[in-house]
This record gives C-alpha cells, structure tokens and sequence, in this order.
C-alpha cells in the first residue's frame, strides 16, 4: 500500500513537472528568475507587506500600483500591466524583488506579483493567486513616459506602440547593465 502510494507520487511529481511549461532561462538571485518571456505574457498575482528587496514599503492599503518583478526589470522602473481580454491597462511602479521561481514553475508561466489594486482593477477581485490563471501582458515604459501610476485604457495600435517601447526599454538596460536588480 505504501510502496503504491509512493510510486503514485513520484508518477505525479515527474508529470506535472513535464507539464510544467516553465523554463527559466535565467535563474537569478538563489531562486527567482531574471528572464523575460518574449511573449510579454504573465498571470497576475498580489502580495502587500512591511518591507521590500527595492526600499519603498508595498502597503496593504487600497490605491497602491506597484509590482514585484525588480529581479527581470529593475528597481524603481515603470511596468504596464494590461489584462490581455480587454487592453484595460494600469501603470504601476517596480518596488520589490519576487515571486519565487518555484511559483512560477507550479504556474507553468511567469508571473507578475502586484499590489491587490491591480487584481481589483483589472479583474474585479480583492486578491488573486497563481491558479487564478489572470492573464496579462507586462511592458515596461519608457524613461520619459509622463502618464501618472493608475488605470488607462489602450486602442490595439496603443498597445502595439507599448510592446514597442517596451523592446526599446530593455534594449536600454541590457546596454547599461542596469535591468535586473
Ligand atoms: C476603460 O474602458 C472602460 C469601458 O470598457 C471604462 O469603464 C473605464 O472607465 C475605462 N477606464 C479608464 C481609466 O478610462
């Protein structure tokens, strides 16, 4: 009986490991991944707490636009997050380093981890989890972008213009060394 259940488990965990669709091309600081998918496409999950990889404390109270991801784009940056159905868009700011890569093996995908704002804005829920499976799109702006932190919306010419900036952006902080922190 227990010789079965174990042979059970090893059965699922080499599964869901071929399943996984994730592969990190870049593991980066122990456990997390610094490489961006060529896509642009992540789910969106949240998290808030007391202290963060970049400085600025990710508050839990509402009105908050920040991501995670500092790891693949840098401190301080501005990222784009748009959900893929509709181009509802919010510009958020980069404050903290994460999620584990181990999140977004389970995922089988990247992931942006967010303020609990951009769960609600986007989707209409308070919080959101990986299994949630939230699509969106993360772009990063360029360093003149004026647009305040917060919700817009984009025509498909818009967004197309953002994938744009964003390829220039990286472009950029591949040169200067200066995307992943
Ligand atoms: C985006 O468009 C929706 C309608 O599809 C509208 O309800 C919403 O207010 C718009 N958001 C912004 C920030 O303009």
């Amino acid at each position: 009986m227990y010789k079965q259940a174990l042979f059970f488990f090893i059965v699922a965990i080499v599964l869901s490991t071929a399943h996984a669709g994730f592969t990190c091309a870049k593991p980066c600081y122990g456990n997390m991944c610094c490489s961006i998918p060529s896509n642009n496409q992540y789910y969106l999950t949240d998290f808030c707490g007391s202290q963060s990889a970049c400085g600025p404390i990710p508050s839990c109270t509402a009105g908050q636009y920040f991501t995670a991801d500092s790891q693949r784009f840098g401190c301080g940056k501005y990222l784009n997050v748009c959900r893929n159905s509709n181009k509802h868009c919010i510009k958020a700011q980069i404050i903290d380093a994460g999620p584990a890569m181990w999140v977004e093996q389970d995922a089988g995908i990247a992931i942006i981890d967010g303020s609990p704002q951009l769960c609600k804005e986007l989707f209409g829920v308070n919080s959101c989890g990986w299994s949630d499976r939230f699509s969106i799109s993360a772009l990063l702006t360029s360093a003149d972008d004026t647009r305040p932190l917060g919700p817009f919306n984009v025509t498909d010419h818009e967004f197309e213009q953002m994938i744009i900036t964003h390829n220039i952006a990286l472009e950029q902080c591949e040169n200067s060394k200066q995307c992943s922190k």
